[in-house]
């Protein structure tokens, strides 16, 4: 794995390919990756990836995989043919279905960054009752972790507040792909709990999936921008 290029990765959360676009024409390959997720490949198919590709744009393709392990793993290939940058799948489609993920990836020349989902931070403790889960999530998220790691995998998305325990119980080189980043003062939208871009990378965040901060501001290139800024000072000033 490398972590070589920008850390920030925008959420191209749209409802179809026209407004993913226009956003991509309004920033700069050099100074983000995007991801695509459910809604806008499920509209825009793999066109919209190779559009993106073809502007410059690395590709984190947001599919979350989780079926039996053929089936993963056919996804994962297709994903990887595709030349995408980074897929996921989740870790609680277990051991052989990750091993399987990792093993078609791996097929391609070069291989996509292939992380796992732990625990969706929409479950909350009854929520997880009510599957069968007696775990706490928190214990969950870890013990998730841990197997995507002995699997294989390149690491895990998760939460401003599961960095810190993640950076100490695996190896730095383990990616930790964070959500629910907000720049100091920014509008914290629908997110429960939010770290500022600085922070997230300084509890060990590799890389910062940001969206309506970037794409609902008026500016968004400069909104991007000050989120780079920000991240510059914090490291200027740790350094
Ligand atoms: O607009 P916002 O910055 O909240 O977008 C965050 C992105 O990260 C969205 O695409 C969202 O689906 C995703 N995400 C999240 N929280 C998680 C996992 C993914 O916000 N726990």
């Amino acid at each position: 794995m490398s972590e070589v290029g920008p850390r920030i990765i925008v959420a191209l959360d749209y409802a179809d390919a026209a407004p993913a676009l226009d956003l991509a024409t309004r920033l700069d390959p050099a100074h983000c990756r995007v991801k695509v997720g459910k809604q806008l490949f499920t509209r825009a198919g793999p066109d919209i990836v190779e559009r993106l590709q073809a502007r410059g744009f690395t590709v984190f393709l947001d599919l979350k995989f989780h079926d039996i392990p053929n089936t993963v793993a056919g996804a994962c290939r297709a994903a990887a043919e595709l030349g995408v940058w980074m897929v996921n799948v989740h870790a609680s489609g277990g051991r052989r279905m990750m091993e399987a993920a990792r093993e078609a990836v791996a097929a391609v020349a070069e291989p996509p960054l292939l992380i796992a989902v732990t625990v969706l931070t929409s479950l909350a403790r009854e929520d997880l009752r009510e599957i069968g889960v007696v775990a706490e999530a928190q214990e969950l998220v870890a013990r998730l972790a841990t197997l995507a790691h002995a699997c294989g995998l390149d690491g895990v998305v998760c939460s401003p507040k599961e960095l810190r325990a993640l950076a100490a119980a695996l190896p730095p080189a383990f990616l930790r792909v964070t959500p629910g980043v907000r720049p100091a003062g920014a509008d914290a939208d629908d997110q429960a709990r939010v770290a500022t871009p600085a922070d997230a990378i300084a509890d060990g965040a590799h890389y910062l999936v940001v969206g309506r901060p970037i794409t609902a501001a008026a500016d968004p290139a400069a909104a991007l921008r000050a989120i780079e800024t920000q991240l510059a000072g914090a490291r200027g000033a740790s350094a």
